[in-house]
This record gives structure tokens, sequence and C-alpha cells, in this order.
């Protein structure tokens, strides 16, 4: 059987699923019943300085019958005592010492604050530090959070003052509210941050209640952007996750992947594309802690198949396979087909290569229903049709070269060759 324990920084855990700084991780109560359940370890909620939440402060997109394809919420750093906070956690690693306990940490934007709460937090026993440099509401309005994570020079300055006081790894979690996690990567590892995590949540707005004009979530007729997350945010985290671990400067930076991760599959998604630990924050406040059961031994049986040993195995095997579009392989053609077998005749392929402009099926009108075929010289291999077909593997894509030779764009062009007229 897979081995599933993790040394992230070296900080130990029997997997490597940690629940995400958030409410499941808020308080003793939860942090003990997540460990009971299985969790390999935590991130404490954000300490910092004094809030106050607001009534309501979660809002969610639903989509067909899906309920929280994403989540967004309007909530703070953590609102209970900081000594409370303290004494909780060190109560906790004494009753779960081989756990990982991470501390997210959000102070004042100066020296003399984050010394202190560092301090404080090291006298727990935790094992290493989270910088939340991405809360995209309210602590922004103060200069923290987001605004520090936005502004590498900013980000920089914080994590050099983290730096000279931590004797625990530090791990910064970047925001996704940038065009590129990047700049602030790169600055935050050149002043000494061990490791990075992303991603935190994106500013939103998740709808308008059409009988009250009413904006989600409200508080008393008003509301604020939130913070996006849960499963429709996962390909934004791996695109941002990708870009770090494919850039040379990363190479050795340990990356805590965040964003979506709903199942087993989308844990496998983000080692694949180059974390070494997971974070889980909507998932579990949908569907409890016992999910930890499923993503165990999802990851573990997917493994053995795989014949991957350690999660070490799996981390980054697939970074390579994206590359820059001008080096794809223009000579690389897939067409459509269709397994009549399996085909329930509903058209919709039909539908949808016809009016996206590629008019590549073929519909001969019968009774008691059309039949569907593929005409192979026209289909450009988009996979539009595989993607609205509702009877999975009825339309599969067959490859088709039409050259054995790689060709890419700036050779297409250098060659004067002829564009096609689809
Ligand atoms: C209600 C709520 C509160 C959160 N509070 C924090 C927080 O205090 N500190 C932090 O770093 N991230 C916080 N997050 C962000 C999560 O840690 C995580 O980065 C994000 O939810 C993406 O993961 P997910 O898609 O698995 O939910 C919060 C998220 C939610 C939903
Ligand atoms: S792959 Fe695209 S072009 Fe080809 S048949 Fe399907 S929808 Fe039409
Ligand atoms: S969408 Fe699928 S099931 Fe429907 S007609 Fe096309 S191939 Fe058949």
């Amino acid at each position: 059987m897979a081995n599933l324990s993790s040394s992230f920084l070296g900080i130990k855990s029997p997997n490597p699923f940690w629940l995400a700084s958030a409410p499941p991780t808020d308080k003793k109560l939860n942090v003990l019943g997540a460990f009971e359940a299985g969790w390999g370890g935590v991130v404490w909620k954000t300490l910092g300085s004094q809030v106050k939440n607001v009534s309501s402060r979660y809002s969610a997109v639903n989509y067909g019958n899906k309920r929280i394809m994403g989540f967004n919420n309007i909530e703070l750093i953590s609102d209970r005592p900081l000594d409370v906070n303290l004494r909780e956690i060190r109560e906790c690693i004494r009753e779960f010492p081989d756990r990982a306990m991470v501390v997210s940490l959000m102070a004042d934007n100066d020296r003399e604050s984050w010394h202190n709460l560092i301090d404080q937090t090291e006298q727990t026993g935790a094992h290493g530090i989270e910088l939340n440099f991405g809360c995209p509401h309210g602590m922004t309005e103060r200069g923290m959070g987001a605004s520090v994570g936005q502004d590498p020079e900013i980000a920089r300055m914080v994590v050099e003052w983290v730096m000279e006081k931590a004797t625990i790894p530090v791990i910064t979690k970047l925001t996704p509210n940038v065009h590129s996690v990047v700049p602030a990567a790169r600055a935050v590892v050149e002043a000494g941050t061990n490791g990075l995590s992303l991603i935190n949540t994106i500013q939103s707005i998740t709808g308008v209640d059409l009988e009250t004009f009413d904006v989600r979530p409200n508080v008393g007729g008003q509301s604020a952007y939130g913070g996006y997350c849960g499963p429709a945010v996962k390909p934004i985290a791996l695109k941002m996750l990708h870009s770090l671990s494919k850039n040379p400067v990363f190479k050795n930076i340990p990356i805590s992947g965040i964003g979506g991760i709903s199942t087993w599959q989308d844990a496998a998604e983000f080692l694949l594309l180059g974390a070494s630990n997971l974070q889980v924050c909507t998932a579990a406040m949908k569907h409890g802690f016992r999910i930890i059961d499923d993503f165990n031994s999802g990851l573990s049986n997917w493994m053995d198949e795989k014949g991957l040993k350690k999660i070490d195995d799996v981390v980054g095997l697939s970074v390579k396979k994206v590359t820059d579009w001008e080096k794809l392989d223009l000579n690389f053609h897939i067409v459509a087909n269709i397994d009549q077998d399996k085909c329930i005749h509903c058209g919709l392929c039909y539908i949808a290569c016809e009016d996206a402009s590629h008019q590549s099926i073929q519909i001969e009108k019968g009774m008691p229903y059309n039949t569907y075929t593929i005409k192979e010289p026209e289909c450009v291999g988009c996979n539009l049709c595989k993607l609205v077909c509702p009877v999975d593997n009825c339309i599969t894509m067959v490859e088709q070269r039409v050259a054995p030779e790689y060709l890419n764009w700036p050779e297409f062009q250098r060659r004067g060759m002829k564009l096609n007229d689809h």
C-alpha cells in the first residue's frame, strides 16, 4: 500500500491533507474532531489584531443540481481572544503530537507586532507559521492581508521581519487577486520564506436576489466583495500552482496546494502539478471531517495502481506537460468518433457543432430518431461535441496525424505555410 506520510518543510503528518486556515480550524473542539477523523494536520484560523465579524457572512453559487459549486465569505480572521487561541493550540498539540500544527498569522503592519505574535505562537509548540497575505476583505482596508500580498515590496519587507524572528518553518500564503502570483512569490522567497501556499480566496460577488435586489451575502441590505473558493476555483488555483512549479526560481521551495480540493482526484492533480502538501477548506465545511477517509483511500489506491510508492513520487509529474502555446504541435490532429451503440440520439452534439461554427456532424433524418455521424475531413478536433454529449464515452477523440513531424507556430510562419479555410 502506498505510503501517504508527509514531511513538508520537515513538518511531519501521517497524510498530506491539512485543513486550511478557516472556521474548521478556529478552535480546539473543531481541531480535535478533525484529528480524530484522521486529518494529517491543520493550519489554525488566522490570529492577529482584534476583529468583529458580521452576520450574514457566507454565500454560494449553485449550478444545476450542484450546491456550493463556488463558496464566498466576508469573514475576517479569528474573532476569539488571542490568549484563548494560543492555549487551545498548545492543548491540541499535546493531545495529537503526531499531527501537523501550523498557525496562520496576520499582524499589524509593523516589525514589533509581527515579532510579538511570532514569539507567542512559537511558545505553544506549533510546528510552523503560515503568513496570511491573502484575506481579500476587511483587513485590506487596514493595510493587511491581500494589500500585503498584492505588493511584492511590502510582502518582501514583512517576510524579512518574520525571518528575523521565526525559528520554525515559515509558509507564505499567496493571494490570487493579482495578474500573476510570480512577482510576490519571488519577493518572499528572496526574503527567506521556507515554503509557499496558494491560493487564498478570489475577490467576488456571488449574486443578487431578484426579489429584493439585495446582493449576497446580505448584511442589512448591504454587501461587500467576498472571497471565492470551492470547486469553482480549482482551475485557477492549478494554473497559479503551475506558474510557480515550472519556474526554476522556486525549484527548492515546497508548495502547499489549496483551492477547490473536493475529491482525492483533485488532490492527485495538485500533487501532479507540483504541490507536495494539500489544504482543504470548503469540502470539509460542506461534507464534514469524514471526507478525509475518501481522500486517503482514493489517493492511496490510485498510487498503488500507478506504482507510485510515496507522495514525493507523485509531486510534479505533470509539470512539463504544460508549455507555451507557440510550442504546441500544429501537426497533432484528432477527430471525433460517435459510438452508435451508446448514442441516445439527443442531437446535442449536432447543435453544438453546427452553431459553434464547425458544421462537422452529419444528420440523417429518420423515424423514430435521427442518426448522427462525424464528417471527419471537416472535424477540427475541438472536443465540443464530446463535452456536451450526455453519455460517457459515447464520443471519443481519435488521433489522426496528418504529418508525422512536429511543427510549431514559429516554424509554420518561417516556412510561409498557408492557413486553412475552416
Ligand atoms: C469562511 C472562510 C474563512 C476563511 N478564513 C481564512 C483565514 O482566516 N485565513 C486564511 O489564510 N484563509 C482563510 N480562508 C481561505 C481558506 O483557507 C482557503 O485558502 C480557501 O478557502 C480555498 O480553499 P477551498 O477551495 O478548499 O475552500 C477562509 C475561507 C473560508 C471559506
Ligand atoms: S470535435 Fe468539434 S468540430 Fe469535430 S465534430 Fe465535434 S464539435 Fe464538431
Ligand atoms: S450528444 Fe451524444 S448521445 Fe446525443 S446525439 Fe450526439 S453522440 Fe448521440
